[in-house]
């Protein structure tokens, strides 16, 4: 952050008027209400002013961000209650006991109403985080194509429902709720990851205490009222707040069954142990990863290095599936090294709204501190940064940095960037690598590049025991969405598909009894 805002420069930030039509913000959005308790509830209560990381460039005054409004910041007194509303919804018969075909259409109701705000919520998204354009579409169509499909999921394990009969016995087994959840989704993918993890909960029976994310907030605000509309009262609440004072306190009172969190383990852990009884909170966890990726040395090199910087680069590399660090044999090293370094410096930094972009500004100021600690520090430990472009950086934009010669004892080697850093280490035997990788903390994904297919063949049958998914000459992803996503060691818990997430949400409840016609009635007869 060489440059202060203020001051007028060479920037990539637009002045008002080189916003492209239907791009800008008009207005702000000044929410002081929450949904509780199947209403939008007006709180007294302190307002968290919102951000964009994107400024304007205004004549004579220089940079300046641009406020897009405020969200309540929801007090503990305020959490308990919303925990209780959860907990009387749950209790009741009138959400949990529905048929799969009422809580269906409940959730169709929601989709017919959020898709109307498309727009806005599309633009909010772009405007509170700095992700593209594209790529926020595609999050709002993800969104709401994940939640068709678990739709569709729940129906089918509903009709898959049969009695079985053994050893004189007959019983069936059914998938029932798991009582009141705290679902929380991260800031890069606010809407992606906050309803993937909340509307299968509630389609599965549970009730929701939703989380809504530090950054990317605001765009709840056109969600809030389709829910209202859609649900029974009581069974989704919004909260708004620091952890500390609302969903620690939550936690503390041992009456939540299940955390579905998405983010950082740094926050994900007290909440475990903020639970008197953490052994019996049923976990499903998307934390930190240090996606590897293994270049082999017989490789079609071009199209590795394209897809290598798509994988560590797109929106930043603010992806938990990003990859965050690459090992490249000895005897393309070198060659690689060029091509990330032409790519890389091809790579359009710029605003969400241009065509192409890939570095855009970032959401989170702490962050860009925090990258350029890694890098300075790499770079003093005898890294070489290939793409020097630091002088470019301004405000929060953070232009992308190859590094090479990275070696275990730099802190890039074990930290999660989560940002425009690409690490890359030079191994000589491969042995080398399994065990690096082996000795990780982390473990959701590994790609592997190579054309010699008995060569990837081995290495993954290797590196399946490692991570939750073993990638073949492509990028580190979460989709498509019918594949677990999922993490060893300290990359998560449980297991996230359209299939899985609903069976997460889920226990198994048999009802069995001695081969008779009572058992059949009530086997028939319970839904
Ligand atoms: O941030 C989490 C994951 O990266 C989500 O999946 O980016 O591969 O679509 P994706």
């Amino acid at each position: 952050m060489r440059q202060k805002e203020g001051e007028m420069c060479n920037t990539k930030f637009p002045k008002p008027e080189e916003i492209p039509a239907g791009m800008a913000v008009t207005g702000t959005i000044e929410q002081n209400f929450t949904l509780l308790n199947g209403e939008l509830l007006e709180l007294d209560t302190v307002l968290q002013d919102v951000y964009s990381p994107i400024s304007l460039n205004i004549p004579d005054k220089g940079l300046r961000q641009v406020r897009l409004g405020a969200y309540p910041l929801m007090n503990h007194q305020l959490a308990i209650e919303a925990l209780g509303v959860a907990k009387r919804a749950f209790r009741s018969y009138e959400w949990k006991a529905k048929s799969v075909d009422y809580k269906i259409s409940c959730a169709q109701i929601f989709l017919d109403e959020v898709v109307k705000s498309k727009d806005w919520i599309v633009k909010l998204l772009m405007w509170e985080i700095g992700k593209p354009l594209a790529e926020c579409i595609a999050e709002f169509d993800r969104t709401l194509d994940y939640i068709r499909q678990t739709m569709l999921m729940l129906k089918k394990n509903h009709d898959a429902i049969a009695v079985e009969k053994s050893a004189g016995f007959a019983g069936k087994v059914m998938h029932t709720p798991v009582g009141v959840v705290v679902s929380s989704g991260p800031s890069n993918y606010p809407m992606y990851e906050t309803y993937s993890l909340a509307l299968p909960a509630l389609l599965a029976g549970n009730c929701v205490l939703m989380k809504i994310p530090r950054y990317g907030a605001l765009l709840h605000y056109y969600i809030l009222e389709p829910l209202k509309n859609a649900f029974p009262k009581g069974v989704i609440n919004a909260i708004y707040g620091k952890n500390e004072d609302t969903l620690n306190p939550i936690m503390r009172t041992a009456e939540i069954n299940m955390l579905a969190y998405f983010g950082s383990s740094i926050f994900a852990e007290p909440l475990i142990f903020s639970h008197p009884r953490p052994y019996r909170l049923k976990k499903l966890l998307g934390l930190e990863a240090k996606n590897p990726a293994i270049v082999l040395n017989k490789v079609d090199l071009a199209t590795t290095a394209k897809e290598l910087v798509l994988g560590a680069l797109a929106f930043n590399g603010q992806r938990c599936a990003a990859v965050k660090i690459i090992f490249a044999d000895e005897k393309i090293h070198d060659e690689l090294i060029e091509l990330l370094r032409k790519e890389i410096e091809n790579v359009k930094v710029g605003m969400p709204w241009e065509d192409g972009v890939r570095i855009t500004p970032i959401f989170d100021r702490n962050r860009i501190l925090y990258l350029r600690t890694l890098l300075d520090e790499a770079v003093r430990k005898g890294a070489k940064n290939e793409t020097d472009n630091s002088d470019k950086n301004e405000g929060s934009l953070f232009y992308p940095a190859l590094l090479s010669g990275v070696t275990p004892k730099m802190r890039i080697f074990n930290e999660e960037q989560f940002g425009p850093i690409v690490p890359v280490i030079k191994f000589s035997k491969m042995q080398e690598v399994l065990e690096m990788i082996a000795d990780s903390e982390f473990g959701q994904q590994i790609s592997i590049f190579g054309n010699d297919s008995a060569q990837i063949a081995e290495l993954a049958a290797k590196l399946q025991f490692e991570a939750g998914r073993v990638n073949i000459n492509t990028k580190c992803q979460r989709g498509p969405d019918i594949f677990p996503f999922t993490g060893r060691k300290n990359s998560g818990l449980g297991e996230l598909s359209i299939a899985d997430t609903l069976r997460e949400f889920t226990n198994h409840t048999v009802i069995a009894g001695k081969e008779n016609d009572c058992t059949e009635y009530v086997l028939k007869n319970t839904i």
